[in-house]
Parts: C-alpha cells; sequence; structure tokens
C-alpha cells in the first residue's frame, strides 16, 4: 500500500508519531478535554495518532478537527473550567490547522526530541 511505504523510510523499526510542534498545542489547548479518558463531554480522544486518523461517522477525526479550528468552533471558550480555557494564538491554530489540512502527517518517533 503506498501509506506504507511513505511512512517506511530507511528504518523498518521507526514508529509514527505527532509531529512535535502539533502535539504541544494539543497538549496545552486541547488534550485537558480530548485526552484519555475524554473529559467535559468532549466526543473524540486526539492522545495519539491512531485516534486523530481514525474514521469517526463520514469523515477523520483530522478533518472534524479541521472543521473545527475553521469555525473558531474549537477551543470552546464558552465551557466552564477551571482553569479558564484560552483561546488559540493566531500561531497555535495555524500549527494546527497546516497539519491537519496536510492528512495528519506522522514524523518519525523521536526526531524532534
Ligand atoms: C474545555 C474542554 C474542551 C477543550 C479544551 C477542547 N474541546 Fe473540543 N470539544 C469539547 C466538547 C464538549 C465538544 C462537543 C461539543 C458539541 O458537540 O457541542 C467538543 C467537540 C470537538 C470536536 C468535534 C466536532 C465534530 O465534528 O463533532 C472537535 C473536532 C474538537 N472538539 C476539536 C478540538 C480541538 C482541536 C481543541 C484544541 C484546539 C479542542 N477541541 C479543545 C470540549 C473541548
Amino acid at each position: 500500500m503506498a501509506l506504507l511505504a511513505a511512512v517506511g523510510c530507511s528504518e523498518s523499526s521507526a514508529e509514527s508519531a505527532i509531529p512535535c510542534t502539533v502535539e504541544a498545542v494539543l497538549e496545552a489547548k486541547c488534550l485537558r478535554c480530548h485526552g484519555e479518558p475524554t473529559q467535559l463531554g468532549a466526543p473524540y480522544s486526539f492522545s495519539d495518532l491512531s485516534r486523530i486518523r481514525e474514521v469517526r461517522g463520514d469523515k477523520p477525526v483530522y478533518e472534524r478537527i479541521a472543521a473545527a479550528l475553521r469555525v473558531d468552533f474549537m477551543p470552546p471558550l464558552d465551557v466552564e473550567a477551571e482553569p479558564a480555557v484560552q483561546p488559540l494564538s493566531a500561531r497555535e491554530k495555524r500549527v494546527l490547522l497546516e497539519w491537519v489540512n496536510e492528512g495528519a502527517p506522522s514524523v518519525k518517533r523521536g526526531a524532534c526530541d
């Protein structure tokens, strides 16, 4: 399959992971609700790449993320939480959107420590 070939790189043992710039934003702004387990009524977990690529309903979760970001549906500033939910900075939004718009591509695990 083309997908496997693309991820294969030179090392057969390489595992795929979320790019660390993306992971940092998810951790700071999304995972308190979309973590494992999900909190405060959030529907999907973004705790790892396989979950973000899972097809839920009619489309993969990363396409749902793209849609939610485009209309500023997420993060939900009206949800009461302690500490209060913070909006994304312009940079954080761009990092997430670029990644989901590309189809949530992986990097080699540990590549950006
Ligand atoms: C304070 C908790 C909280 C935070 C933080 C949060 N979410 Fe959510 N999220 C929710 C809840 C609750 C829902 C369900 C809302 C609804 O359906 O009305 C939801 C729904 C979603 C959905 C589903 C939309 C669909 O297709 O049905 C996506 C995608 C999503 N969030 C992405 C994100 C992203 C990306 C972030 C970080 C930038 C984020 N969320 C941060 C609570 C949160």
